[in-house]
Order: C-alpha cells, then sequence, then structure tokens
C-alpha cells in the first residue's frame, strides 16, 4: 500500500514524541504551558498565522536536533538527556528565535505613501474621530509606537496595517475604495476597530465612548460614499 509511506513516518513521530512525553513529565509540563500562554497572547493580540510557523519552527528545530543527537550518544552518562538539560535548550532556542527574527525584513519598513485623498468629511469632528479609531490601519497616516520595531510584534502591526489599507484606505480616496461603503455598517456592528486592537489597554484613543460613537455615524452618514445607502 502506498499510503502506508506516510503514515508510518508520522506512526513513528507520533510513539517518538510520547515516549518523549512520558520520560520527560516535567519538560512536557513547561513546555505545554509556555506554549498554550504564547499561542493564547498571540490569537489575543491578532498574530498573522505564518508567525506562529516561523517561531515554532525556530524553537523545535535545534531542540529536536539535539534530542535525536542525545538519544544517539546515549551509552555516555555525560550526554544523557535530562529534564534540565532539555529545559536549558528548549529556552536557549526561544531566546535565539527572539534574536533571529529580529533580522527578519517583514514589517521593519514603517511605511506611509503620500496622501492622495480623503472623503469629504462632513465635519473636522467626524475626521478626527476617524482618526483616532482607524487611521491606525485604513490610512497614510499610520503612527507606529516604538514596540511595533520588534518582532514579532512588528508583524502582527505590518499584517494589520497593509490589509486594513488593502479593504479600505481614507488617505487614497482619489481612487476607488472598495470596502469603503462598509464604513458605517462595521461601525454599527461594533466589529471595527478589531477587538485585539484595543486589548491589553493599548490603543485606549481608539476606543470611543457610546457618545462619541452615535456622534461619528451621524457625521459619517453625511460624508459622500461612507455608508451602503
Ligand atoms: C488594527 C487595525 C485596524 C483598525 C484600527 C481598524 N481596522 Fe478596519 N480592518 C482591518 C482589517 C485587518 C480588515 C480586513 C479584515 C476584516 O474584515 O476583519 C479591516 C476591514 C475593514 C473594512 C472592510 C470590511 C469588509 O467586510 O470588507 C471596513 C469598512 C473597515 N475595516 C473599517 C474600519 C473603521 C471604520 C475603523 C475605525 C472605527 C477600523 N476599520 C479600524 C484592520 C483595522
Amino acid at each position: 500500500m502506498k499510503t502506508t509511506k506516510f503514515i508510518d513516518p508520522i506512526r513513528s513521530l507520533l510513539t517518538w514524541s510520547l515516549d518523549l512525553v512520558r520520560a520527560f513529565k516535567a519538560t512536557a509540563a513547561v513546555v505545554a504551558i509556555m506554549g498554550l500562554a504564547f499561542v493564547g497572547i498571540s490569537v489575543l493580540i491578532g498574530m498573522p498565522p505564518f508567525a506562529y510557523v516561523v517561531i515554532i519552527g525556530f524553537v523545535a528545530t535545534p531542540t529536536a536536533w539535539y534530542i535525536v543527537r542525545a538519544q544517539r550518544a546515549s551509552t555516555t552518562s555525560a550526554s544523557r538527556l535530562t529534564n534540565m538539560r532539555l529545559l536549558t535548550v528548549i529556552f536557549a532556542a526561544s531566546l535565539g528565535t527572539m534574536v533571529v527574527i529580529q533580522a527578519f525584513p517583514y514589517g521593519r519598513s514603517h511605511s506611509n505613501p503620500p496622501i492622495t485623498g480623503e472623503p469629504q468629511w462632513a465635519t473636522p469632528r467626524t475626521r478626527e474621530l476617524m482618526v483616532r479609531a482607524c487611521f491606525g490601519c485604513h490610512s497614510n497616516e499610520v503612527e507606529y509606537p516604538s514596540y511595533a520595531s520588534v518582532a514579532p510584534i512588528s508583524w502582527v502591526v505590518a499584517a494589520h496595517v497593509s490589509e486594513g489599507r488593502e479593504k479600505v484606505n481614507y488617505s487614497e480616496f482619489d481612487s476607488r475604495q472598495r470596502g469603503a461603503d462598509e464604513t458605517v455598517e462595521v461601525l454599527e456592528e461594533g466589529s471595527m476597530p478589531p477587538a485585539s486592537y484595543t486589548r491589553f489597554g493599548r490603543h485606549p484613543q481608539a476606543k470611543l465612548t457610546n457618545a462619541e460613537l452615535q456622534e461619528l455615524l451621524v457625521g459619517l452618514r453625511a460624508t459622500p460614499g461612507l455608508s451602503g445607502d
């Protein structure tokens, strides 16, 4: 059977991992807690999917390499695996990953292309509220905080800004912005700004009070091109 070609390596990888978990329960517990914390926080701040692959890959590869090497040489006690050694390797790999990913070019250019046109805002106050709540991702006037230079946070920011601008860019209103006519709708639904943007006390200016939200909706309905009708 052809399928066993694929299933057998997966099965032996699973057995190998399970044996490791059984033999090194303390390490497995620490890794599980660290992993859950990492994934949990990452989901809450809206980390792009590729970041999980890169970070987990960079931590797991040297760790697996170390384990395999130690198992092959396990006849001498000096190279025998212990919880202490394993944890040291995993922490070193995690630290190393944080250093190595700083060299990635993605997310480092804090671009703000020229402003070529804006909606005909009903009032200056309408614009002011939009700047506070939305221009962090949907404009060419993005203010990049200092932590936006540190990977993987810089990746989160870059991914949100590029995806946000692609949907609607309120600084390039000289050309058609496909998502623009949904502006009123997303505010009524409360789906924008994304919950991840204001979590953990970040961007408090983007959290509009109910009165500000009502004021903004009146202004947006009186601004051409921002509502469905
Ligand atoms: C953290 C960055 C961020 C902020 C701040 C933000 N957005 Fe978005 N916005 C996005 C992203 C990413 C998308 C595309 C993915 C999605 O629809 O969730 C998007 C999509 C949209 C869309 C298109 C919806 C669709 O279905 O096509 C509209 C309209 C929009 N945002 C309006 C706003 C408005 C209005 C605000 C301010 C109240 C705002 N956004 C604040 C990131 C942001």
